[in-house]
């Protein structure tokens, strides 16, 4: 019986981490943190799926490892690696995938968006889910907070891993719940979901008069200074509720009340921002400057997580009938069942 519960998740270094980053997936980690052992990676060979820069990829590596730390991490309590580093995740990745049927990856949400686009995804983007799940199943992690665009992901991870424990016994792998908030997804200053690829995201660390301005050119209505506005279904309201709901609060009733226009409200939005992220700024452009110590960090955490990862794959190994151990002992310790179906 395992005493300490492990929360787990990745971050893609597509590009800077923006603040549907911060509010889905990087606060509700930190605050598990406290409590869990926590283990959160940067998921660079996710990345590979998109970017083609390796320059680019390298410094957006670094810029996801200095927004955790910045955002609150500590690494000495919570594991930081990069995905790269243990390498066992693509071995645990075959496993999965040689129990999964393709109809559940030709359902993956990307994989179709992509279609429907009319784009010719790569095979990584249709392979992406198994990835993730052995990103998630290497750790013999029980929570994984992400935000609810990737909720179907962890389902998927959560099937695989009941049907492996089905095969091969039941305890073979953690089978892990999902942790997102009631919150809708992250709008985006154009009022869509906030993702790196849309280009609508407001950045976590920028200098106050850039977020200033990028919080400014959030879509509004068009009504006159005077009159009462709704703040349900504005982005600008529903940006406030997530970062603090107490600013939020406010908001309403002074846009109820009228006499208070859209640019007050961004105006009171760019101070909750600046309450929440504005303190940390100096510290990610120092831990941002200093690589090698990006480095260090990184590589410690890569030995640690490893450690946890060569017991998982053991485990799987043995389980599967792949081990350097012999038949007799393999007969002992396994329990096997006829695979089904
Ligand atoms: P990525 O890099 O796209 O996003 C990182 C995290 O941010 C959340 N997120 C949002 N939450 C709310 N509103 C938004 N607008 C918004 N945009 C992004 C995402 O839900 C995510 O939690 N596949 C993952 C990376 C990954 C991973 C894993 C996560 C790889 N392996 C294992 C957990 C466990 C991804 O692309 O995240």
């Amino acid at each position: 019986m395992r005493s300490v519960k492990t929360s787990l998740t990745g971050i893609k270094p597509t590009n800077t981490p923006h603040l549907g980053n911060y509010l889905g997936a990087i606060r509700p980690a930190l605050k598990l943190a406290e409590t869990y052992r926590s283990l959160y990676f940067i998921a660079d060979y996710h990345a590979l799926t998109t970017m083609r820069d390796p320059a680019a990829l390298q410094e957006s590596i670094y810029d996801v490892a200095a927004t955790w730390l910045a955002a609150g991490l500590d690494p000495n309590q919570t594991i930081l690696f990069r995905q790269s580093a243990v390498p066992e995740v693509f071995e645990l990745s075959w496993v999965l995938s040689c129990l999964l049927a393709t109809g559940q990856l030709e359902r993956g949400h990307s994989y179709k968006d992509a279609l429907a686009k009319g784009d010719v995804p790569n095979a990584g983007v249709f392979y992406y889910p198994v990835l993730m799940a052995a990103d998630i199943l290497l750790y013999d992690t029980d929570v994984v907070p992400v935000g609810k665009d990737q909720k179907q992901h962890v389902e998927l991870c959560r099937d695989v891993a009941q049907r492996v424990n089905h095969v091969f016994g039941e305890d073979t792998l953690v089978v892990p719940e999902v942790h997102v908030g009631d919150a809708p997804l992250v709008p985006g200053i154009d009022g869509e979901k906030m993702s790196k690829s849309r280009g609508n995201g407001i950045p976590l660390f920028a200098p106050a008069k850039k977020l200033r301005k990028v919080v400014m050119s959030i879509k509004t209505g068009s009504e006159s200074l005077e009159e009462p506005k709704e703040p349900e279904g504005s982005t600008v309201y529903q940006l406030c509720k997530q970062v603090s709901p107490e600013a939020a609060e406010a908001m309403a009733t002074e846009l109820r009340k009228g006499g208070y226009g859209w640019g007050h409200a961004k105006q009171a939005l760019f101070e909750a921002l600046e309450a929440e992220l504005g303190p940390r700024r100096d510290v990610y452009q120092a831990m941002r400057a200093d690589t090698p110590a990006l480095d260090r960090i990184l590589d410690q955490g890569a030995d640690r997580a490893r450690a946890i990862a060569h017991k998982t794959i053991g485990r799987v190994r043995h389980a599967v009938g792949i081990s350097a151990t012999s038949s007799a002992d393999l007969k002992k310790t396994v329990r096997l069942k006829p695979q089904v179906g």
